[in-house]
This record gives C-alpha cells, structure tokens and sequence, in this order.
C-alpha cells in the first residue's frame, strides 16, 4: 500500500509548471492584499486586482491543460482519501476561478475599471450597482476567502503526511 514509484508517475511538465505557478500567484496576491491593508497604498490594491485576473486567466488556462494532457494513474490509498483528494482537488480549481471573478463582479459593480499593469484596461461591462457590488465583495471576502484558507491548510498537510508519515515521495509527481 501506498507505494508511489515516482519516475513513472510525475504529472507531465506543463501540469507541474502551472500547479507551481498557481501557488506563487495566489501568494503574491494575498501578499499584495496583507501590504494594501498595512499600508493603505493605493497601487497595491490595483496591483491585488492586476495579479488576481492574471491568476484567473492562468486557472483557465490550467483546466484547459488538465483536460487535454493525461494525468498520471492515483498513487495507492484508502478509498475515502482518494474521493476526499479528488474532491478538494477539484474545490481547490473551482474556488482559484471564482475568487477573482467574484473581485472582477466587485470592482465593475462598484463602477471602476481594473487596470491590467498599465497595459489595458478591463472596462466597466456592467451598470454599476451597489447592492451588487457589497454582494460580491461579501462573497469575495467572507466566503471564497475562508474557503481558500481551509482547502489550501488541507492540501498543504495532506502533502506533509504523504511526506513525512507516510514517507511515499508522493510529492515527487509534482516537482
Ligand atoms: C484569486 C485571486 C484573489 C485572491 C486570492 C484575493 C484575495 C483577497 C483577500 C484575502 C482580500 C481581503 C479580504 C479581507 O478583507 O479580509 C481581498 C480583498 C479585495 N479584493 Fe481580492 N483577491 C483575488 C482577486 C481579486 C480580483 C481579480 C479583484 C478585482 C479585479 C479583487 C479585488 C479586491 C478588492 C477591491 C478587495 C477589497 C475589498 C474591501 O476592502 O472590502 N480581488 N481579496
Ligand atoms: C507547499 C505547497 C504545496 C505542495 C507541497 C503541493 C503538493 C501537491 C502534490 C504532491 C500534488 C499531486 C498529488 C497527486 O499526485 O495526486 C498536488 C496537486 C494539486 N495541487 Fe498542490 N501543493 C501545494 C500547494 C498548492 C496550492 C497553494 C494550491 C492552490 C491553492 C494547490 C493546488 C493543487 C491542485 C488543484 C492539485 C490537483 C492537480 C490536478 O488534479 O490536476 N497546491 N499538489
């Protein structure tokens, strides 16, 4: 049980290149975020919204990835860890897609445009709307947020059981 022979079973190249940047992308934000509210600058909240969609457009691009490149077979575990691994692997994608569209609802509902790094401009698509606005600000802040959090702390120490309890190198598949 729970043998993972690496060297056949690593995800191919481009999966392991948009897992990774995925990660860093959702930390810059959050950085970004965490700055914005320290510090009150207003470029670190353009640069939050800027590197949110940048996470967005990359999530799309990674599902598209997925469907048409053939992930390795599961690594050998109990049923309910497989279902559960599948489960929070596919939470994980939907909750990295509807973050920063629930922030991109926001901000046009609210009436601004988001600037993309100075390189364009997403245009306000929608009339703007304050109940809508505070609706997707609450969705974005109070509920895909604490989500993130909790799916991501669960990846992360199922990686860290794998790693050290388990000893399986499992993390392998992905580096
Ligand atoms: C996956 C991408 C994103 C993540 C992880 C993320 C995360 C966060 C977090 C943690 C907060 C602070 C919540 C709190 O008050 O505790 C926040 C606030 C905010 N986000 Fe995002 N965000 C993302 C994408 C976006 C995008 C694409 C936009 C807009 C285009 C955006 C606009 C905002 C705004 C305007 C706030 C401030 C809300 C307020 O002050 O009430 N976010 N975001
Ligand atoms: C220290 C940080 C992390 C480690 C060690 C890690 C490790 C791994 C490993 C080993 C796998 C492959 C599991 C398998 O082969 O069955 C995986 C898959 C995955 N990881 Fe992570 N990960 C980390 C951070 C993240 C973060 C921050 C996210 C997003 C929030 C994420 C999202 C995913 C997703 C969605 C999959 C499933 C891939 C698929 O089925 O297409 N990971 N991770």
């Amino acid at each position: 049980m729970n043998n993972v022979n690496p060297s056949v079973n690593k995800w191919p190249v481009s999966s392991r290149i948009f897992h990774w940047i995925s990660a860093i992308l959702l930390l810059v934000t959050w950085i970004l975020m965490l700055l914005y509210q320290n510090m009150d600058e207003k470029v670190y909240i353009g640069l939050h919204k800027a590197f949110g969609i940048s996470l967005l457009c990359w999530m799309i691009a990674r599902v598209l990835n997925r469907v048409l490149t053939k992930s390795p077979p599961a690594a050998l575990m109990p049923k309910w860890q497989f279902v559960m691994s599948k489960l929070s692997h596919f939470g994980l994608y939907a909750l990295l897609i509807a973050m920063p569209m629930a922030g991109l609802l926001m901000t046009v509902y609210g009436g601004r445009p988001v600037d993309i790094f100075g390189l364009f401009q997403i245009p306000v698509f929608v009339t703007p709307d304050r109940t809508a606005a505070r609706f997707y600000n609450d969705v974005h802040t109070d509920i895909i947020w604490p989500m993130i959090i909790a799916f991501t702390l669960l990846h992360i120490s199922a990686a860290l059981y794998h790693q050290f309890i388990l000893k399986d190198k499992l993390i392998n598949r992905m580096k």
